[in-house]
């Protein structure tokens, strides 16, 4: 059996550049998709997208703005028992690895670090306390009766290969903790159902459940086709 990666959890933060690896994750994450037959899920190369770009820097943005108003997960921040619209966590997932093992599609990232093990950064998660505008047809912004927090973005760095294995769900145990800290019992978050529904399959497997189906328009004869998933406590 492969051995279990041990990852290490921080907040993600633009004093540290995380926006910029978080693109470059991002990027890595197209080939991996191509190859499953997922081209769909994400078709463009983030990084030679300004609005990804923009939209990434906003997420960190927005996370280290809410750590300074939130700095503590608790009911005690909740509104009216709903998390505040403006509360929002991004998370990187790092593992420690020695520095002769360091992937070759990472190696020129590492190459001047003078130290024999090296913190990389794998998995990153966006965690947010409204739901995205797109999935409005499904579940609102927020519900006063079973209020939830969003994951509004997962992924991992493929570069890191076997290394990044498991450091999403390493995450969606993270979200899963938020949750219970800010004293709620739902998270729900998104992803895409093309490729018949192996993502959906993942979070499935992850604990999640689907709960409802949604058709975003990208053209006159075409769409994104989503799915909300949720766990509860
Ligand atoms: C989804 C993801 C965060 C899960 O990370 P993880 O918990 O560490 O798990 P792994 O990366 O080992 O993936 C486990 C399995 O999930 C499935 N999977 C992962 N991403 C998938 C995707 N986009 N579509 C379909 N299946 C996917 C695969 O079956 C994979 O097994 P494989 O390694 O044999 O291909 C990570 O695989 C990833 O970044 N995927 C691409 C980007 C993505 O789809 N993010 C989620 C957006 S909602």
């Amino acid at each position: 059996m492969a051995p279990t990666n041990i990852f290490k959890f921080r907040a993600a933060t633009l004093a540290a550049g995380d926006e910029r690896w978080f693109v470059e994750a991002w990027d890595s994450t197209l080939p991996y998709l191509a190859a499953i037959g997922s081209t769909n899920q994400w078709q463009y190369i983030p990084s030679n997208l300004p609005g990804a770009v923009d939209k990434v820097k906003k997420m960190v943005a927005d996370s280290d703005i809410s750590a300074e108003k939130y700095p503590v997960s608790s009911p005690a921040i909740l509104e009216g028992g709903i998390p505040p619209p403006d509360w929002a966590r991004a998370y990187v997932a790092s593992i420690d690895v020695k520095k002769e093992d360091i992937p070759i599609a990472l190696a020129d990232k590492y190459s001047s670090v003078d130290k024999d093990v090296v913190s990389i950064p794998v998995g990153a998660m966006i965690l947010q306390g409204k739901s995205s505008e797109y999935v409005r047809s499904v579940i609102p912004e927020q519900d006063e009766k079973e209020p939830f927090i969003y994951l509004l973005f997962l992924m991992t760095d493929h570069r890191a290969g076997a290394f990044a294995k498991g450091s999403g769900s390493a995450l969606l145990g993270i979200a899963k903790e938020e949750v219970k800290n800010l004293g709620l019992k739902r998270l729900c978050g998104d992803c895409w159902r093309g490729n018949g529904r192996r993502l959906v399959g993942y979070y499935e497997g992850q604990g999640l459940m689907a709960i409802g189906d949604f058709d975003v328009p990208k053209n006159e004869q075409d769409s994104w086709e989503g799915c909300v998933v949720e766990w509860r406590t």
